[in-house]
């Protein structure tokens, strides 16, 4: 099994981080084989003007040696194809993804490339498989008990899936900015329980694990 471990707060000892390494360390636990590969996304910079004219045509006709965020997309994108299982730490900020977040997907959002617009809309062009969604939230914006308009999870389903990514699964620690710290260990172990229960089922699938894991 080969895992895209993603994260991007700009906190390195943020609770979303930890959940992030806790989702894989359950993964290497099913999975001792498993290869990790490592993608730190908080400093990300929004895409470049390259970038964007390139998007603005209507096909990649340039054949240019990809540079700036075409050449990061590149490689951002063959890490998602590479990947069985994707695992994504992030906070929510201001309702919905950080801004760095925004900017992985619009590296990773690519028309011809990820994604192919047609008559009837878009068409996601990577072959689904499972992203284990870690967040890390100071209020409560999932769930029955949410305070807070959720902007966070509608966003990333649709915007994962109109790439192909449809089996998003959300494993969540709420209330860090009012909970302490042994609570809010409890939550993400609770949380990680129950996440496993099912990754153990979907991984004895074979091929593409696409099983429910864990929904907010
Ligand atoms: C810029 C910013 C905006 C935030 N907006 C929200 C928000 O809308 N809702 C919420 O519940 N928490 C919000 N928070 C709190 C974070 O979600 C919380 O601190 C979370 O634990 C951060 O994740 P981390 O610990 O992995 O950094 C915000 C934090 C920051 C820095």
């Amino acid at each position: 099994m080969h895992i895209l471990h993603i994260d991007c707060s700009p906190r390195q000892d943020g609770q979303s981080r930890r959940l992030s390494a806790g989702i894989v360390a359950q993964l290497h636990a099913l999975s001792p084989d498993a290869v990790v590969t490592r993608r730190d996304i908080s400093a990300l910079p929004p895409p470049d003007a390259h970038y964007a004219s390139l998007l603005a045509r209507p096909a990649e006709t340039t054949g240019e040696q990809p540079e700036g965020s075409v050449g990061l997309s590149d490689i951002m994108i063959r890490e998602i194809e590479a990947a069985d299982i994707l695992v994504l730490g992030t906070p929510v900020h201001n309702f919905t993804v950080p801004a760095a977040l925004k900017s992985w997907l619009d590296h990773v959002v690519r028309v011809n490339r990820t994604v192919a617009l047609g008559l009837d809309g878009k068409q996601g062009l990577i072959a689904d498989r499972p992203v284990l969604v870690g967040v890390a939230a100071g209020g409560i914006i999932l769930g029955e008990k949410a305070q807070q308009p959720d902007f966070f999870t509608p966003y990333l389903k649709a915007v994962l899936g109109c790439i192909g990514l449809q089996s998003v699964h959300f494993i969540s620690v709420q209330g860090t900015a009012f909970c302490d710290e042994d609570v809010l260990r409890a939550a993400a172990d609770q949380a990680l329980t129950a996440m496993t229960a099912d990754l153990r089922s979907s991984l004895s699938m074979p091929g593409r694990a696409a099983g429910a894991i864990h929904d907010a």
